[in-house]
């Protein structure tokens, strides 16, 4: 058993990019795996919760804050193989991964930049962005099983990925994941599969930097990126998912933006097919369209003035005013639509 520096009543919210909610009860930095074990035995031998707390990018803390122990996810190594494969800790951060791929120009996660947050959370939410998802990368994932403590590794396979969710988003009680082993392209071709980005990319066959740096300047115009002078900086990203929906209430929903004249053809309505009989709606579109405009405030809590699908913290708000505002976004794409948006960032419960 290795001393554990456990400290009491640390407030989370600077540790989280929305800046709201309360403290954490106990708090420990584990910048090891074995202290991450140690952490989880001392949390059941005092009979309290124990929650994962790392870059803090698509976190809500409530504003009763976390009564149990936080263990902050510090580990770091980071090691780039010859053949393209990367291990890193669940703590990296994940712009560092993508950072050390391009130097190498080793393919596959050139797209995902510009993401805050941190290695470990990557597959747990199925980290993806302008055509590539991180499960389309990752070998195993290394875990601690919550049940014995045990150290194990999961194939992707085992993973249970799919848009924005996994095993480990599933079921967060399962498995703590500690680190992640990604399998890269040495061919260094670089993916390009987003329209958006498709468009804004001005040479037809382009380098894996020029994709990164074109991805980065979409982001940055979304106000997706980390910029300390960004009025919309303090946020979760995408607060709600993208609905799946059977491909006949897609159908009806295009009908009715048709028949109110909010498109004037049917193209314009933003939608993915996804797999046989599903199709993917844009929640930022939905949201628009309910009458939300982008940069509607209610108080501190305001839809970012550069996408209706991040939710910004000004200062000095709440999370019970965040999610009141959540709810009203989501109570209004029900009525107008009858889709119901589903939170994305996790709630530290
Ligand atoms: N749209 C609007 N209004 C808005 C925002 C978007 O009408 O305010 C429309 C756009 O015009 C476009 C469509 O919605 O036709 C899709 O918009 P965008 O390309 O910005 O992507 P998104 O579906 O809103 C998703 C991810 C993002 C990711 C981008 C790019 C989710 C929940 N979000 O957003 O991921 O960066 O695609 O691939 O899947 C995140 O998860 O936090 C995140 C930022």
């Amino acid at each position: 058993m290795y001393e554990l520096d456990i400290e009491r009543d640390v407030p989370l919210a600077p540790l989280t990019t929305l800046e709201l909610g309360g403290p954490a009860s106990y708090f420990v930095r584990a910048e090891r795996e074995p202290t991450v074990v140690d952490a989880l035995r001392w949390a059941r031998a005092e009979g309290i919760p124990a929650a994962i707390l790392a870059g803090g990018s698509n976190l809500v803390v409530p504003d009763a804050g976390y009564r149990g122990l936080v263990i902050q996810m510090a580990i770091g190594d980071l090691a780039f193989q010859r053949d393209g494969r990367v291990h890193a800790g669940a703590g990296v951060p994940w712009e560092a991964v993508v950072e050390g791929a391009l130097a190498r120009k080793w393919a596959g996660i050139e797209c995902l930049t510009g993401i805050p947050g941190s290695t470990g959370a990557t597959p747990i939410q199925n980290v993806g962005a302008y055509g590539q998802e991180v499960s389309e990368v990752v070998e195993r994932v290394r875990v601690i099983h919550r049940d014995d403590l045990g150290v194990q590794h999961l194939a992707a396979a085992d993973c249970g990925f799919d848009y924005r969710t996994s095993l480990f988003k599933q079921d967060p009680t399962r498995f703590v994941v500690t680190g992640v082993d990604f399998a890269l392209r040495t061919d260094g071709e670089p993916t390009v599969r987003y329209a958006e980005l498709e468009r804004s990319l001005e040479t037809p066959s382009p380098s894996l930097e020029e994709v990164r740096s074109t991805v980065l300047e979409l982001r940055r115009q979304k106000s997706m990126v980390l910029d300390p002078h960004d009025p919309n900086r303090r946020s979760a990203g995408s607060f709600f998912l993208n609905p799946m929906v059977s491909d006949d209430e897609a159908r009806r929903i295009v009908e009715q933006a048709l028949r109110e004249g909010l498109v004037d053809d049917s193209a314009e309505v933003p939608r993915y097919p996804v797999e046989a009989g599903r199709t993917k709606l844009a929640a930022g579109w939905l949201i628009e369209r309910s009458g939300i405009a982008k940069g509607t405030r209610r108080g501190a809590i305001g839809v970012s003035t550069r996408h209706a699908l991040a939710l910004v913290h000004h200062g000095g708000g709440t999370t019970a005013e965040l999610l009141g505002f959540a709810e009203e976004i989501r109570r209004r794409v029900e009525d107008r639509f009858g889709v119901r948006l589903e939170q994305e960032p996790r709630l530290l419960e």
